[in-house]
């Protein structure tokens, strides 16, 4: 089994020290970790936690479609890649809903960050109102199909994090059946595309926390967790790894 891939999802939260005292707790609990940790930060902080990251990889939350230029606000990979950054999270169901993100425009996105050595960590996942109408699986296929059908020739190089929109921040997980369920679909999808399709971390994101973690990280098709709310409290965000951790052989 491969190695899970716990990320944490700041979102819009943090401040220089809160970022500190949090950074400080997470090193101090994470010797012993047998599994990938990153902390996806806002871009502001990343220079910060680039110097106080210790065992912890580096993540962003968003960067741009273009390369450079003329495109005021924007964050590019390049610059991302200036700061240590390795992942960087496209397509969070927040930026399609509240920024207007197409399948088409994460595509871009990943494709971007690529072609500048970042490994993106690709959001799916349906609405409420699709799973209700029996839509989750042609959802998260198409969303998925748009960045394979840009990126095919270097898919096995993205992280895919499979969140239900109605899981994220309400406190309703996905059952570890559920979230299984459409894993199997996205793995056998990337399977399709790629010869080493295994070797692709599927994340389960929404609501994950110490308490449901080893649930759903011991299903097979789920390689690790993409972790907003819980990944600000250091215990918290800490037992998730240990959940991880005990499942590495
Ligand atoms: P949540 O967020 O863990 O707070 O539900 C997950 C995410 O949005 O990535």
């Amino acid at each position: 089994m491969k190695k899970k891939l716990i990320a944490g999802n700041w979102k819009m939260n943090g401040g220089l020290a809160a970022n500190e005292a949090l950074l400080t707790a997470l090193n101090a609990g994470l010797d012993s970790a047998r599994a990938d940790v990153a902390v996806c930060v806002p871009a502001p902080y990343l220079s910060q936690v680039a110097a106080l990251r210790g065992g912890l990889e580096l993540g962003a939350q968003d960067l741009s479609a273009h390369e450079a230029g003329a495109y005021t606000g924007e964050v590019s990979a390049a610059m991302l890649r200036e700061f240590g950054v390795r992942y960087v999270i496209v397509g969070h169901s927040e930026r399609r809903q509240y920024h207007g993100e197409t399948d088409d425009v994460v595509a871009r996105k990943a494709q971007r960050a690529l072609a500048a050595g970042l490994v993106p960590i690709v959001c799916v996942g349906e609405t409420l109102e699709q799973r209700e109408a029996g839509q989750t699986e042609q959802v998260v296929k198409r969303q998925l199909a748009a960045v394979i059908h840009l990126n095919g020739h270097c898919i096995s190089e993205i992280v895919v994090a499979y969140e239900p929109v109605w899981a994220i921040g309400t406190g309703k997980t996905a059952t570890p059946q559920q979230a299984q369920a459409v894993h199997a679909v996205l793995r056998a999808q990337l399977q399709a595309a790629s010869a080493h399709a295994d070797r692709i971390h599927l994340l389960y994101g929404g609501s994950m926390n110490a308490a449901n973690a080893a649930e759903l990280l011991a299903q097979t098709d789920i390689d690790g967790g993409l972790i907003g709310g819980a990944s600000l409290k250091a215990p918290d965000f800490l037992s998730i790894v240990a959940a991880a951790s005990a499942l590495a052989t």
